[in-house]
């Protein structure tokens, strides 16, 4: 069935800048990629990489000009809030240890900021960048990217309605097998800072992968963590410092219970983010290898796999869908639904006019503290012989 037809955005074109991304490094690019997909805004300024060498290198290769490419991020804060024609938004995309204090630097010169996860190493740090963002009234998205995808959107709406009946149970798991090896003395950089507490926070697999899985969960079914326990593990190769697989009980603030299993040391598993919520009434699954469809059963009733632009979505989850039915979308559509959203709000807000939920449907700083609030109450339940604490 082809029935999707052409979204496109007359007139939009902000300007941003990015911090991180530099050549040789992962996220940035996707970034940058994901923004080019609707064309609503453009790179104007970076300062991509520690190495002022790369900076100038990536940014040549993006065709900007020098004097838009800054040798540090404090630098580039500075010199963009002067400008006549400053970026409308930063997109930070370094390692965790540097995202509190460039996010300061932006927020702290009026300049909203997009920044990756987790938001920061600590609660506190995460309370003032969203004192500051709501001080300036700026916008301020943290990329769980996953919630991106129109599956994910059609499975909080299903939820919301009430077609599964009261959650009750949840099972979220992340399994990934890159660390069976031991990468991060192999010259994989990205296994390198995973790796190290001083670049990654105090936790490898959950900060890194098992907070997508707190945030969907918290997306799709509104429900906050009331206590948890975790056990943090490390099964991987050599001396690891911080853990590469991790298990944690939940509870919910309604009474449900759960689980988080994720890891890095799953042989056989790439990237194999998969949740499934229990009703009393039905269940959901999504997975996000194969984020075009959606399993949902009823109890008592058929079960039902969900196919993103083939079936029915009701019309907010709709939105998002892009192509028809058997061509997948993925992890680039899914990040280029959050800018669209937020760039779109960002311009809305210009404007003047009133912001709705469905404006404002993209991960943000509260998102962002209740990731670091997950993984230091998991980091700290580990430490302590894994016990309940309450949240
Ligand atoms: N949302 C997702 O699905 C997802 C996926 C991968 C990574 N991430 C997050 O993205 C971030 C980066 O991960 P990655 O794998 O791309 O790392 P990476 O090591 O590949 O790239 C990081 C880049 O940031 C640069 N950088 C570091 N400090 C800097 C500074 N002070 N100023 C300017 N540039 C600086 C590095 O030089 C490098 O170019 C991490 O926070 C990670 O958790 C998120």
């Amino acid at each position: 069935m082809i029935e999707q037809v052409a979204d496109v955005e007359p007139g939009v074109k902000l300007r941003y800048g990015m911090v991180g991304g530099g050549q040789g490094s992962f996220i940035g690019d996707v970034h940058r990629k994901s923004i080019a997909l609707d064309g609503l805004a453009e790179i104007a300024a970076g300062c991509f990489s520690r190495s002022v060498e790369n900076t100038l290198k990536t940014g040549a290769a993006l065709g900007l000009s020098n004097e838009r490419l800054y040798k540090d991020f404090e630098e580039m804060a500075r010199e963009e809030a002067k400008r006549p024609d400053k970026i409308d938004f930063v997109v930070i995309t370094a390692q965790n240890y540097a995202h509190y204090e460039t996010a300061k630097a932006f927020l702290s010169r009026g300049i909203p900021v997009v920044c990756e996860k987790p938001l920061c190493f600590e609660v506190s740090e995460a309370e003032e960048l969203a004192a500051l963002a709501k001080q300036n009234n700026l916008l301020f998205c943290v990329t769980y990217v996953y919630t991106g995808n129109a599956t994910a959107k059609q499975a909080r709406e299903i939820v919301r309605r009430g077609e599964i009946g009261k959650i009750i149970y949840i099972n979220g798991e992340y399994p990934q097998e890159w660390l069976l090896a031991p990468a991060e003395k192999q010259g994989s950089k990205q296994a390198e800072w995973r790796t190290d507490p001083k670049q990654a926070g105090k936790s490898n697999s959950i900060g890194d992968i098992g907070t997508h899985v707190e945030n969907m969960i918290s997306y799709v079914t509104g429900l906050k963590i009331k206590s948890l326990l975790a056990r943090l593990d490390k099964l991987g190769p050599g001396d690891r410092v911080l853990d590469d697989n991790a298990t944690v009980l939940l509870e919910y603030d309604n009474g449900a219970k759960g689980v988080i299993w994720t890891s890095q040391v799953a042989a056989g598993y790439d990237n194999g983010m998969r949740l499934r919520i229990f009703g009393t009434k039905g269940s959901i699954e999504l997975n996000v290898e194969s984020s075009n469809y959606l399993k949902l059963a009823i109890f008592g009733g058929a079960n039902a796999q969900i196919s993103r632009g083939r079936d029915p979505f009701y019309p907010h989850a709709q939105s998002y869908s892009r192509i028809p039915s058997g061509h997948p979308e993925g992890y680039f559509e899914a990040m280029a639904n959050l800018y669209k959203t937020y760039i779109k709000a960002l311009v809305k807000q210009k404007e003047g006019k009133p912001l709705t939920d469905e404006d404002l449907d993209f991960p943000n700083v509260e998102d962002g503290i209740a990731g670091v609030k997950f993984i230091g109450k998991c980091v700290e339940s580990s430490a302590k012989g894994a016990v309940w604490v309450n949240f």
